[in-house]
């Protein structure tokens, strides 16, 4: 992209998660301040193209299951990001067309083109708030009108978690919005994983990642197994657990290939009961 055709709003001189994201997935709406960003990550991780990758079949087979499996018919997908392949609402239709989907971001691009290309309507909508304010979000006018609080509801928090800091309690946020949701809702996350002990060389690799992403981007918090396991509270996690994401339920279509970032994105899937 260029400066031309940049929305309004959008800083082009520095770099945006929601664009290096983009970038990490293949796709065209980014700018050289974001590239560069993320060429910095891969320098001390080649294989963060394939973390990305994985995050989002991640996404894909968490949400599936919840439309298929566990009949949910309405998402809350918080930190939603540019559309991409196999975006949620495209995902749950498949199950059932009627099924509705928020997508929540605070990042001027992302709303710009997900206005654009995800918002119908009738089945799913766009809405700018910020991640950090849960009870603006909660009682959003347009998240009023799509989700209905009385029937079970698939919360999505997708690799978003990991980009507030520990002072922005991500917990007490996580939290609050559970708390807001009916028996039989679904929590569903992806984060950023620090292995520790476990796999020291990948750990101090994380460390430097983390170190450039919180320099270009100003976050991104790669947390201990129990820090990301707390997010769930009292949840029930669904079989296999929290794992890398590349574990969660494979189709088949994953390549299992241990890679470096293999230990350093995990997800789960947890139940309110
Ligand atoms: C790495 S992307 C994840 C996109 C998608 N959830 C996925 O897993 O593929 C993180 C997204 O969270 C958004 N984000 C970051 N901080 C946020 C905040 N405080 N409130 C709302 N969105 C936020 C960014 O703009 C970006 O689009």
């Amino acid at each position: 992209m260029t400066s031309e055709n940049a929305p309004p709003g959008v800083d082009i001189n520095r770099a945006s998660i929601a664009r290096v994201y983009d970038y990490l997935l293949g796709g065209k709406d980014n700018f050289a301040v974001d590239r560069q960003a993320a060429q910095m990550a891969l320098k001390i991780t080649p294989d963060g193209l394939e973390a990305g990758r994985a995050c989002r079949a991640f996404l894909r087979r968490s949400v599936r299951h919840l439309a298929a499996e566990a009949g949910i018919r309405q998402f809350l997908d918080l930190g939603s990001g540019l559309p991409t392949q196999g975006n949620v609402h495209e995902i749950a239709h498949e199950v059932d067309p009627d099924a509705r989907v928020v997508y929540v971001d605070n990042d001027p691009m992302a709303l710009a083109h997900g206005r654009a290309l995800l918002a119908d309507a009738r089945t799913t909508t766009v809405v700018g708030a910020d991640v950090r304010e849960p009870e603006e979000i909660l009682d959003h006018p347009e998240v009023r009108r799509m989700i209905d609080f009385d029937q079970p509801v698939g919360l999505l928090l997708m690799a978003i978690l990991h980009h507030l800091h520990d002072h922005e309690e991500p917990g007490a946020v996580t939290r609050r919005l559970t708390a807001a949701l009916p028996s039989g809702s679904y929590l569903a996350i992806s984060h950023f994983h620090d292995p520790g002990d476990a796999h020291p060389d990948i750990s101090q690799k994380v460390r430097g990642v983390e170190k450039i992403f919180n320099e270009t981007l100003g976050t991104g918090r790669w947390r201990t197994h129990q820090e990301i396991l707390a997010f769930f509270g009292d949840l029930e996690l669904l079989p296999p657990g929290l794992v890398p994401v590349a574990e969660w339920r494979p189709d088949g279509d994953e390549d299992a290939g241990q890679t470096d970032t293999y230990h350093t994105v995990v997800g789960g899937v947890a139940r309110k009961t």
